[in-house]
């Protein structure tokens, strides 16, 4: 029997909601399986725990972190109370860049019981892979001088090694999937980074003679996620590219609350921090009504990244059972709450392991 330590931060808003109910079904999968087991501690930080000290965490919190084996995380933000460059700065990007959280992997895949806002969606099954440590989310720069004489210079940082490292990680993928990979570049407007994004693409895939590879513009590639988001598989992209086309990604599967994210530390010498892609939702939180699919598929790819993708896999199934049932939230447009979809997929994991 192996005990996983997990760090949990429920956060703010309905991640307060969502994260225990992801508990319990990973709790409920575990004990079926009886070969793995949860130690969750559950860490009260995020914007109420701003309020009373002034600061998101402790100040010694990276350190608590690196005792755990992994992080699962709810979702921070309190528009009303804290600005967000604080909740977010103090908490989320300090997690991901101290930790060395260096990839972002969201996956849009179109579940069984869904509806897409497209008319026409096929099939599709897609893995961004986003490089989440650089790139246009640096804080290198400025603003200077004021009124009509005022500057601002945000610099973009792309470093062989960064960059490598998410063109490899999703050839790795690729390669366990079904072997095409797309990176996605803008080389005709950006003139130095994205010739040198597309340089590092043609020698990394020059060890990967299998896969099948291209390169597509950003604004043509956000046009193809609409009108057929199946011809993709893995893509890798930017840190600002690939958050904007898993926003995208998120809406073609049907709602924002669905879509799961794990933010990885590849050489594992840190724990990796595992959160769905929605945010603290203020005008639902405390409803009872907020959608757990995203939190609890992100709990999938927790499993997945801990070795056990049969159980994943198992859960994914659990997840599409509820929806092909129609036990949908609201912004599914349906009547359940996060309770009853929670208690339908344990239902079905019950019966089905
Ligand atoms: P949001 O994702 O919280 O909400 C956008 C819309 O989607 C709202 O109408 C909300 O009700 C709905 N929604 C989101 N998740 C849902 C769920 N699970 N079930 C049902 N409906 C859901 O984004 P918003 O409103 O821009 O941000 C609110 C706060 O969350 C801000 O403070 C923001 O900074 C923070 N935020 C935090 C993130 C994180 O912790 N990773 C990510 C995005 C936003
Ligand atoms: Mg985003």
């Amino acid at each position: 029997m192996k005990t996983y330590k997990i760090a949990t931060i429920p956060g703010d808003g309905i991640g307060k909601e969502v994260v225990p109910e992801a508990m319990r079904v990973l709790d409920t999968l575990a004990e079926l399986d009886g070969n793995l087991k949860f130690e969750w501690e559950i860490l009260p930080w995020g914007c109420d725990y701003y309020l009373e000290n002034g600061e998101m965490m402790p100040e010694n919190g990276l350190e608590i972190l690196k005792n755990f084996d992994q992080i699962f995380l709810g979702s921070v933000g309190m528009p009303e109370l804290v600005p967000d460059h604080i909740s977010l700065w103090g908490l989320l990007i300090k997690i991901r860049r101290g930790l060395k959280q260096t990839i972002n992997i969201r996956p849009a895949k179109l579940l069984k019981g869904l509806d897409s806002p497209l008319k026409n969606p096929g099939e599709f099954d897609i893995m961004v892979v986003r490089e989440n440590s650089e790139g246009e989310y640096s804080d290198s720069g400025g603003r200077i001088h004021s009124d009509a004489d005022e500057i601002a210079i945000q610099n973009a940082i792309f470093t062989r090694k960064g960059t490598e490292r998410a063109m490899r990680y999703a050839c790795d993928l690729s390669n366990q999937r079904s072997k095409k990979v797309t990176s996605a570049t803008k080389s005709n407007g950006l003139s130095h980074s994205m010739p040198f994004w597309d340089d590092v693409f043609h020698d990394v895939v020059a060890d990967y003679p299998s896969l099948d590879q291209n390169s597509v513009h950003i604004d043509a590639m956000a046009a193809y996620m609409i009108m057929k988001p199946s011809e993709f598989d893995v893509i890798v992209a930017s840190n600002l590219f690939g958050d904007i086309l898993t926003d995208i990604g998120g809406a073609i599967m049907g709602s924002i609350g669905i879509a799961p994210a794990a933010n990885l530390n590849v050489s594992n010498e840190f724990p990796s921090m595992f959160e769905p892609v929605h945010g603290s939702a203020p005008d639902i939180a405390g409803l009872g009504v907020a959608n757990p699919l995203g939190q609890i598929w992100t709990g999938k790819l927790m499993l997945d990244y801990l070795g056990y993708a049969r159980l994943g896999d198992h859960l994914l199934e659990a997840i599409e059972y509820s929806l092909v049932q129609g036990i949908k939230t609201r912004d599914l447009k349906g009547q359940a709450t996060t309770k009853e979809v929670t208690h339908t997929i344990i239902q079905y994991l019950k019966t089905k392991l």
